[in-house]
């Protein structure tokens, strides 16, 4: 455990055009690649393993060890998958990364692909993110143009291709198997396993799909030795990863810590709590991890430690509520995002997922009646590990988890509006007025912040909407109220549309 930051990833997101290759050539960028390829496929796969990697996308599985599942002799061509779907509220590190520094990812996939024996890797980015994606391009160009992709790879022998892909948007597709599905052409949705990927991966071949973070982490190990990552984080957790603080701190960001720090540190690092208001509850992992609260102040932040508080390290996405919030509004808006990027391949997700949302709509009016509470956790109990994939059991862990906290609050849901008790605009982020500010710097990104070719679309598209629905009820009803026009009350605005039992109404 210590409070230093140790930048590795991000060591270099501060300079002036950190994604350039040149730039990255400067820092020392593609030795690792050399270094690589005068050694033996198996030599760097057991680097990766004795470095202890374990995978920085959500279930921290480790890294070699995966790379150890692929049957070589399995004919068929093996593949590299990098899973850039980062759609988990909360998680940011993968989209900055790629972004700021997309050679690192560059390098990591073709060192990877190399132990691996792959010839072929992709490069899976979310939709939604067309500027990582134009960027992830043209550094994808700009290695081949440099020899470190295409054929006999720096006079080694060794050939790869890498194709950038772009998903549609979905949360799902960064489940790996229907990561996989959407990546051959189809909708994405979980496939059973077994088998594995490792064994029957992209087109039925073995393949290996990894996080960025997690590939973007080898170059450092293959350059400064297993031994030198190994040497931070914890006995079980190895080395640094990125932690994403955002919410209620003064200087929300990503801080690259070694594996164990906790969040009393990262907070310091961060400012503080904004104000001087006083930590409420957080997610250690993203949305999908059970929420934990000032007790865990001193946590150390690895997979076992957080494990052992009932919770996931996850993506350490770590969301941050002060007193101000309501853990009942907080609950119904992540739920609101599972029922709306459940799949729907399996019926517990699809229909429970709306039923919460349907529910919990009822908490945060103060309409809720006695036993809906435990009717409420009786349907999320059908949800939870009677799904198929792992998007329901996450969807319910934070939900389940605010009750065990904080159960007077959905109590009080049965006769107080959840506005009356925790006033919004207390725990707004920023006024209506800055708000839409924001909204409209959006329009105003540079090329270089943006990516190539982004002035061209600014001209056919609209602004990115940066407030959903509610949020512009909340500041239409800000506004109305600044210019004294109305008194609205929020709960006006938020009357639900739900009869008694919660159908619809
Ligand atoms: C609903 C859902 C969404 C996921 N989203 C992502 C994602 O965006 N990025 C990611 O790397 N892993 C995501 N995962 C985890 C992947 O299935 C997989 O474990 C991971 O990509 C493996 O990489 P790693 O071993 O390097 O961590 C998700 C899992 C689920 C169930
Ligand atoms: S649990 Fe939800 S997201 Fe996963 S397969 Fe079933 S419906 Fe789809």
């Amino acid at each position: 455990m210590t409070d230093t930051l140790t930048p590795v990833l991000t060591a270099n997101w501060g300079d002036k055009a950190p994604w350039k290759i040149a730039e990255y050539e400067k820092q020392g960028g593609y030795d690792a690649l050399r270094k690589a390829l005068t050694m033996t496929q198996d030599e760097v796969m057991n680097a990766v393993k004795d470095s202890g990697l374990r995978g920085r996308g959500g279930a921290g599985f480790p890294t070699g060890m995966k790379w150890s599942f692929v049957p070589q002799s399995n004919p068929n061509p093996k593949y590299l998958v990098v899973n850039g779907d980062e759609s988990e509220p909360g998680t940011c590190k993968d989209i900055p990364l790629m972004m700021a520094t997309p050679h690192t990812l560059v390098e990591g996939v073709i060192i990877a692909s190399y132990a691996i024996r792959a010839h072929h890797a992709f490069i899976y980015i979310r939709g939604e993110v067309l500027h990582v994606h134009r960027r992830m391009q043209q550094a994808v160009r700009d290695a081949y143009a440099k020899g470190y992709l295409g054929k006999n790879i720096l006079g080694s022998g060794y050939d790869l291709d890498v194709v950038v892909h772009a998903g549609a948007g979905a949360y799902i597709c960064g489940e790996e198997t229907a990561l996989l599905d959407s990546l051959e052409g189809r909708r994405g949705q979980p496939r059973l396993r077994p088998p594995f990927p490792a064994v029957a991966g992209l087109y039925a071949s073995p393949t290996v799909v990894n996080n960025v973070e997690s590939i973007a982490s080898v170059p450092s190990i293959i350059a400064n030795g297993p031994a030198w990552f190994a040497s931070m984080g914890t006995e079980k957790s190895k080395g640094y990863g990125i932690y994403s603080l955002s919410g209620h701190v003064t200087n929300p960001g990503q801080y690259e810590a070694p594996l164990g720090i906790t969040l009393r540190e990262l907070i310091k690092l961060a400012g503080g709590m904004r104000n001087g208001h006083e930590l409420k509850f957080f997610t250690p992992g993203g949305s999908s991890t059970q929420i934990l609260t000032k007790e865990h102040l001193d946590l150390p932040l690895d997979f076992d430690s957080v494990a052992a508080a009932g919770s996931l390290l996850g993506t350490r996405a770590l969301q941050i509520f002060d007193e101000t919030t309501s853990v009942v509004r907080t609950t119904l808006r992540w739920i609101e995002f599972y029922k709306h990027e459940s799949c729907g391949k399996c019926t517990p997700c699809r229909e429970g997922n709306w039923w919460l949302v349907q529910m919990l709509k009822k908490f945060e009016a103060g309409h809720a009646s006695e036993g809906d509470l435990d009717k409420m956790l009786d349907v999320a109990s059908n949800i939870g590990g009677r799904s198929f994939c792992a998007l329901a059991d996450g969807a319910v862990a934070c939900l389940q988890s605010a009750v065990k906290e904080f159960r007077s609050e959905f109590e009080a849901g049965t006769h107080t509006p959840a506005w009356e008790l925790f006033p919004y605009e207390k725990s707004a982020l920023f006024a209506a007025s800055e708000r839409t500010a924001v909204a409209a710097s959006h329009t105003s990104l540079s090329t270089s912040e943006a990516g190539e070719g982004a002035e061209e679309d600014a001209k056919v598209t609209a602004p990115p909407p940066l407030l959903n629905a509610r949020d512009a009820d909340e500041v239409v009803v800000a506004e109305a109220e600044a210019a004294g026009d109305i008194p609205t009350q929020l709960n006006e605005v938020f009357e639900p549309k739900t009869n008694d039992e919660g159908g619809r109404a």
